[in-house]
């Protein structure tokens, strides 16, 4: 690697390395917000915080601020059941980095950006999208909720006031294979996806597999083997290539070998650009379960656990960005719209948001084995310390929003 002439760089990547070692299991990473590993992650970063000179603080969410100037920038520390080790943490420390350089900059880790309570929960909360009190109803797949999850990490001081801050940036790797296919070293987002997500339970007749005939059965997993194909059925017409649908969670009950499952709880999740094409893709995925549960006599429950709109970056973040991307990458930088969810979403309700991705190699993430070179993410830093130190020089808020 040909880094070692690059202190900043050198910095970075140790302090990478270091939360890496925070939850390791091999390659990747396994932080679930507030877990053991999360809350030691999000402690270690505030001493970061500390050392570089910023000022930490942990508010009630469980997001960890280091807090200085008016440009933030961030991500979140928090991962996948199976994570790999750059998803957030790249964004974060990359921001640090930033900060130690750049007095102007404040940085952020988000919580449970992973969802295991909701999805994007922290800043959610942050941007006023979700109160306190809604949030600490939302429970995890276990039945944990949140309320009762955030006791382990205290926090140090309230909500910081987003009117202290004129813009973010989230740097984040792309966990796609659009940059690593067409040999790219960076992307600036154009726009991130909305997302819905419902929890749905069919629930039949549990009973013994070895006496009951097959005509006498109602039986939940085959209600959800129909409904997962009666779902693609109904989306066929409405979709697009970009659109996507996911049952990413699934529960059986009892999950015993000699027993006809009685229940299945499963997860629906959709992403599409479009708002009015989310809300058929809704209608359609509703319309279809409903169907199946007629056909099978099975019972049918619905609840919406997550709904996040599709949000713009903004124009003026968005020209800094590849100004820098230009200067320290010239011909090798794209831009692109990000199919994965991200806290500046949630972000770009209170001030202009923009987002730099680094590429990921064969497009892996959410997996252990997620991954990108160090030169990339080097390259990257760069970027991001350019374009934060052309921001800082000059009110942010100049920049304009995107039209709506
Ligand atoms: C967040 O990582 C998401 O896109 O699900
Ligand atoms: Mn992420
Ligand atoms: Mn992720």
């Amino acid at each position: 690697m040909s880094t070692s002439s690059d202190p900043s760089a050198d910095r970075f990547l140790s302090d990478l390395n270091e939360l890496r070692a925070i939850g390791a299991r091999g390659t990747g990473v396994v932080r679930r917000a507030f877990d053991t590993d999360d809350v030691r992650a999000r402690l270690w970063l505030s001493d970061r915080f500390t050392d570089a000179g910023l000022t930490p603080r942990i508010d009630p969410a469980g997001n960890v601020w280091g807090l200085r100037g008016r440009l933030l920038m961030g991500s979140h520390t928090d991962t996948q059941p199976e994570g790999g080790w750059l998803d957030g943490a790249f964004g974060v420390i990359a921001a640090l980095q930033v900060a130690r350089e750049n007095p102007n900059v404040s940085v952020v880790s988000f919580q449970d950006e992973e969802g295991r309570f909701g999805a994007t929960t922290g800043s959610e909360i942050w941007s006023g999208a979700m109160t306190p009190d809604q949030a600490d109803a939302l429970k995890d797949l276990d039945g944990v909720a949140f309320g009762t999850a955030r006791q382990a990490l205290q926090a140090t001081g309230g909500f910081p006031d987003p009117t202290r801050f004129d813009a973010y940036i989230e740097p984040h790797i792309e966990q796609g294979p659009v940059l690593d296919t067409t040999g790219q070293v960076a992307g600036i987002v154009t726009a991130i996806v909305g997302l819905r997500q419902m929890e749905v339970t069919l629930g039949g007749r549990q009973n013994h597999a070895g006496t009951t005939p097959m005509d006498m059965r109602t039986d939940a997993l085959r209600g959800l083997s129909d409904a997962d194909y009666a779902i693609r059925d109904a989306l066929r017409a409405i979709v697009t290539p970009r659109s996507v649908w996911t049952i990413g969670h699934v529960a059986v009950h009892p999950n015993a070998p000699s027993a006809v499952p009685g229940r299945v709880r499963f997860t629906v999740q959709w992403r599409d650009a479009d708002t009015p094409r989310l809300d058929r893709m809704e209608e359609a995925i509703r319309t279809a379960l409903a169907q199946i549960a007629a056909a099978t006599g099975l019972s049918l429950t619905i609840s919406a656990t997550a709904s996040l709109p599709p949000a713009d970056m903004d124009a003026g973040l968005r020209s800094a960005l590849a100004a820098a991307a230009e200067t320290h990458a010239p011909g090798r930088w794209c831009n692109m719209p990000s199919g994965a969810l991200h806290d500046a979403t949630n972000v770009s309700r209170l001030m202009p948001a923009g987002m730099l991705f680094a590429p990921s190699i064969g497009g892996i993430s959410h997996d252990f084995a997620e991954d990108t070179s160090a030169d990339d993410l080097v390259t990257c830093l760069h970027i991001l310390k350019a374009a934060a130190a052309t921001l800082t020089s000059r009110p942010v808020r100049s920049a304009g929003r995107s039209c709506p």
